[in-house]
């Protein structure tokens, strides 16, 4: 079995700045109210039963807290975490591996638990299920399954795409949890609280300024509070303010709805290649240079959210926010957010 399997191999190269603020409990942990309600409702009465929890599932875009959850989780039962991603689960045996290492009461994080491989799927439900793990081993005629008992765990998995769940997993959970981007104001909170614990001087205006601009995404807003942080400090004294914020943020493109390049590049190609839309997610990605599945996961989300774009079954189509937002002017039968928004559900390729 790999080493790296019982380390945190997922997190993005901000790592160690991350880790410092992430929320230790479910108190620190801010917004995000009806989760942490279920959350501390499900942990106290398995802690009451002398329990183990059961099964979590924990989507949203990148950067809202799942694996700080994640960690909270395992921190309030007072049991140890083992994480994971799907991709690195390559072989049955290196998923035997990491689930004969748990102990009664453990938590399991599968990190992008959508990209499972179906066969390492089939071996999870009698694991999340009876805590069994039927192993085959040899081949042909020596074939022989045999049975594992396990112990009992909790299987915490996290997805940027519940969509692409299999209904045989998605169902094993017992709760399904969807984080949902943060507003202003909880997001002021989270950068309040980041601030004091970098030792940085904050007023209220420049914590609302960054949090304003931040994607409704606290992992967003903490990398802008370090980089306005040394703008800070080498442009003024040291104290950020809302001009010190603001023109922290502008020097760095970062608009005042918290859309950076990438994301105008996108509404751009809209409007200007393909004549508003409607466009498939691979001609837009060839057109903006920017992979598929970060513009699916990463930009489109927030753009969506925001009434510019919209996903309709025959591809993106821009809205009329989107033509104001990069100073077009929007074709007089563009739709209304509300309308496109109702067909906005499905994907195309
Ligand atoms: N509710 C919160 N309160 C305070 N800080 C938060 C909160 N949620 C997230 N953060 C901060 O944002 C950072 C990113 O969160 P986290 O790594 O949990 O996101 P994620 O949902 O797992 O993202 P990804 O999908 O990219 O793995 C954390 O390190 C933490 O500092
Ligand atoms: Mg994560």
């Amino acid at each position: 079995m790999k080493e790296n399997f019982y380390t945190e191999t997922t997190e993005s190269p901000e790592n160690d700045f991350d880790i410092s603020l992430r929320p230790q409990d479910l108190e620190q942990f801010c917004g995000q109210r009806k989760v942490k309600e279920r959350l501390a409702l499900m942990v106290e009465a398995a802690s009451n039963r002398g329990d183990v929890l059961s099964h979590i599932l924990l989507s949203g875009p990148p950067g809202l807290g799942k694996t700080t959850l994640a960690h909270i989780i395992a921190a309030a039962t007072g049991n140890h975490l083992h994480c994971t991603s799907g991709p690195q689960i390559e072989k049955a045996g290196d998923l035997a591996g990491i689930l004969t290492n748990l102990k009664r009461g453990d938590v399991l994080f599968i990190d992008e638990i959508h990209r499972l491989h179906p066969a390492i799927e089939e071996y999870l439900y009698p694991a999340m299920e009876d805590y069994r793990l039927d192993i085959i081993i040899d081949q042909g005629p020596n074939a022989r399954t045999i049975e594992l008992s396990l112990p009992r765990f909790t299987l915490v998995g996290a997805t940027t795409r519940a969509g692409m769940l299999t209904s045989p997993l998605r169902s094993r959970f017992t709760m399904t949890n969807r984080l949902d981007y943060y507003s202003a104001e909880e997001l002021t909170h989270i950068v309040t609280r980041s601030a004091e614990l970098l030792v940085t001087e904050i007023e209220p205006g420049g914590a609302l300024e960054i949090a304003s601009r931040a994607r409704g995404t606290p992992r967003v807003a903490n990398s802008l509070l370090r980089w306005v942080r040394d703008y800070a400090q080498v442009k003024a004294n040291g104290i950020i303010t809302a001009t010190v914020a603001d023109q922290a943020l502008a020097m760095i493109d970062i608009d005042d709805d918290g859309l950076d390049e990438m994301d105008k590049r996108i509404l751009e190609s809209v409007i200007y290649k393909f004549d508003g839309g409607p466009v498939g997610l691979s001609s837009l990605a060839v057109a903006t240079g920017e992979d598929a599945s970060t513009i699916e996961e990463v930009y489109e989300p927030y753009l969506i959210m925001q009434g510019m774009l919209a996903r309709t079954p025959r591809g993106r189509v821009a809205m009329k926010k989107a033509y104001l937002k990069i100073g077009a002017t929007p074709p007089k039968d563009t739709q209304s957010a509300e309308i496109e928004l109702d067909l906005g559900n499905s994907t195309d390729g």
